[in-house]
């Protein structure tokens, strides 16, 4: 059985000028991509601001309308069910958001904002219901007591934890988590990082994992799909991605991770230099006239890069 597989994703979003608000043109946010998760694995989206990675997220949980290909989740087409067929499939996705601070109902108890996607799939009891919450709550490290208090009582890392609790309640089978611990202090990253592994492991999850920072993919995935401006310039496995990388732009990403042994450093500098300049002199092979990547072609049975 296919678990995810994303073929030929377009997502554009009108944009609409003049009087009359018509649609002038069109952002290519998403621009024909092709992807496949498997079971248990955790698959990385990385690139800079802007190249398109959350509205890929958005549009498999059915949060943003792609505009054309198809997602492919247990053999189903998401893209061509019904509401109400969709709205099976929505229990089986959850999503985990950038922002703690603003994906948190500040007037709700953290009761309520778990218990949030039970209320719109399961009919429990008020007890049921608390047991299960507090059960999640538990798991993400956090006190039984605490389901009573408002989120502005808790620390970002404890935040991001409620999140990931109210993802867990109806015990999904994917959880895309978008940039989870980028608006997190360094010395709590790790620690969020570390627990999102550990319940993987306890409740089978699948990871959609995006991110701008390729240190934390590296330290999360075991695949990957470089993107820029809509398009994957490369794809596959985070081992020949970060040993062998084959696209400039992958190249230029992985020499600005910091490297935090000291003797390193001044390969790095060196690679990063080389890489500079190969950027500058041989843009052209990497781009065609209109500055847009190639196809992606497969170069391993593990391994696909954008060249010509
Ligand atoms: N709702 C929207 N309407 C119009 N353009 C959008 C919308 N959301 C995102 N975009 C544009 O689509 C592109 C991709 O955005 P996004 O998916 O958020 O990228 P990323 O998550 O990689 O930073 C950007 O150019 C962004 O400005
Ligand atoms: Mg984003």
């Amino acid at each position: 059985m296919v678990f995810l597989k994303i073929n030929n994703l377009k997502v554009y979003y009108p944009i609409r000028g003049g009087f009359f608000r018509r649609v002038v043109d069109h952002v290519k946010a998403v621009d024909d991509i092709s992807f496949e998760l498997k079971q248990g694995e955790t698959y990385g989206l990385v690139g800079e601001s802007g190249c398109g990675k959350t509205t890929t997220g958005r549009s498999i949980i059915g949060l943003t309308k792609s505009t054309a290909g198809e997602i492919i989740f247990e053999d189903k087409d998401l893209t061509k069910l019904s509401r109400k067929d969709y709205h099976n499939y929505r229990r089986d996705i959850q999503m985990i958001f950038q922002d703690p601070y603003s994906s948190l109902n500040p007037r709700k108890r953290v009761l309520d904002i778990v218990a949030e996607p039970l209320r719109n799939f399961e009919k429990l009891t008020i007890a049921e219901e608390r047991q299960k919450v507090q059960f999640y709550i538990e798991k993400v490290g956090l006190s039984p007591e605490d389901v009573y208090k408002y989120p502005h009582e808790f620390s970002g890392g404890q935040r991001q934890r409620i999140g990931i609790a109210r993802a867990l309640t109806l015990n999904p089978k994917l959880i895309i988590a978008d940039e989870p611990v980028s608006a997190l202090d360094v010395s709590v990253q790790a620690q969020v990082l570390n627990f999102m592994q550990d319940i993987q492991k306890e409740f089978n999850l699948t990871y959609l994992f995006i991110s701008h920072d390729l240190g934390i993919i590296q330290h999360m995935c075991d695949r990957i799909g470089i993107m820029y401006r809509g398009q994957f310039v490369e794809e596959g496995a985070a081992e020949d991605i970060y040993t062998n990388p084959q696209h400039i732009y992958t190249k230029r990403l992985i020499s600005a991770i910091p490297d935090i042994n000291p003797k390193n450093r001044d390969k790095q500098v060196e690679f990063r230099k080389k890489v500079n300049e190969e950027y500058k002199n041989s843009y052209d092979k990497y781009f065609n006239a209109e500055g847009k990547v190639y196809k992606l072609k497969q170069i391993s049975n593990t391994h696909s890069v954008a060249l010509p």
